[in-house]
């Protein structure tokens, strides 16, 4: 079976075609990176006109890459939640105009959901049940994963997403957008111990998390010590610092949801998945603990449309439909 997945909640527009819910036919994402960069973060409506230009080129492209036509498609399956309001509706508009213009069957897809269903198109996923971790720049969610449609959310951020804690202190500390991979980059000349930064944390709720006191004990060190940002050791200490108290909140709340769900098997989803430190320190953790790690490669853990088309056919196949007349929503 071929679906063809759509994907606009934020700043990417994508679309793939996957085989069977584990073959990836053709993916391929359009970045709106560079519309954003000057404003430091994505700007709703600009996001939804781009989609509008983006989405039927990169809907042309997908199915080019794959070989297929339009006609050869079986089902359709677009991002339905959480997002920007005004991105979703685009992509979901098209999935919407195809399944009727070739009277095939449509799903609507949790992008969070679609984060950890992106393990299933690597050679060897996990069995269910399964923790996972999601950590982008909109969310950071974890789960006790029973099937492709029964995931059980276990903890989630109070405030801030690991994602977002990244670009809020890349721009505090000038580094610009987006501030994972700056922040990563500069880090890894530093000593992650040089400036101690808290680990927040919840006593009550041991799986929740809690970043915007790290950042802001990052604003609070900058205003106090403004010349960090002039000696270049000492910025790459505040970057491995900053991004080693990130690393300890992720893998100390994702080995305690393993222990509380005695499950053995971790997948990590979500843009923040590719960074190094975090897949490193999370491998360790897991081996100590031993339960099995299971990481999608890096084109795969920021947003694209594989994942959505993968879930979907899992969906589909379990005999979801969405009427056309379905709303899309902002949150999870
Ligand atoms: O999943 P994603 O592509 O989009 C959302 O759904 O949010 O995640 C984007 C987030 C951004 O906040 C970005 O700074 C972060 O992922 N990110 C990273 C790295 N690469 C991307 N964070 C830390 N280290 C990285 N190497
Ligand atoms: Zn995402």
């Amino acid at each position: 079976m071929l679906v063809l997945g759509l994907e606009t909640s934020c700043d990417e527009t994508a679309a793939a075609v996957v085989a069977d819910g584990r073959r990836v036919l053709s993916n391929v994402v359009a970045t709106q990176f560079e519309l954003h960069a000057v404003y430091g973060g994505v700007v709703p409506e600009l996001a939804a006109r781009r989609h509008l230009e983006n989405l039927l080129p990169v809907i042309r492209g997908a199915l080019d890459q794959a070989g297929v036509t339009l006609r050869q498609i079986d089902g359709l399956a677009a991002t339905q939640r959480p997002g920007l309001i005004g991105a979703l509706v685009i992509g979901m508009a098209a999935a919407k105009t195809l399944a009727y213009a070739l009277r095939r069957p449509l799903v609507g897809v949790h992008h969070l959901h679609a984060h950890v269903v992106s393990i299933f198109l690597t050679d060897a996923p996990p069995a269910f049940p399964f923790v996972g971790l999601v950590v982008s720049g909109g969310h950071t969610n974890l789960y006790l994963v029973h099937g492709f449609g029964d995931m059980r959310l276990l903890g989630r951020t109070r405030d801030d997403a690991a994602g977002e804690a990244f670009d809020k202190v890349a721009k505090i500390m000038g580094l610009g957008y987006p501030g994972g991979v700056v922040i990563e980059a500069l880090g890894a000349a530093g000593d992650p111990a040089a400036l101690p930064l808290p680990r927040p944390r919840i006593p009550e709720e041991p799986l929740t998390f809690s970043f915007s006191g790290l950042k802001t004990a990052v604003a609070v060190l900058l205003q106090k010590h403004p010349e960090i940002l002039v000696d270049p050791r000492a910025r790459a200490d505040l970057a491995a610092g900053f991004q080693e108290a990130v690393v300890d909140s992720l893998v100390s709340r994702a080995m305690l949801a393993l222990e509380h769900t005695g499950c053995r098997s971790l997948v990590v989803a979500g843009g923040v998945a590719a960074n190094g430190r975090l897949r490193r320190a999370l491998a360790e953790a897991a081996g100590a603990a031993g339960a099995e790690l299971f990481l999608p490669p890096l084109s795969l853990c920021t947003d694209n449309a594989a994942m959505v088309a993968a879930l979907g056919h899992h969906l589909l196949q379990a005999g979801e439909r969405l009427p056309l007349d379905a709303d899309v929503f902002s949150r999870g």
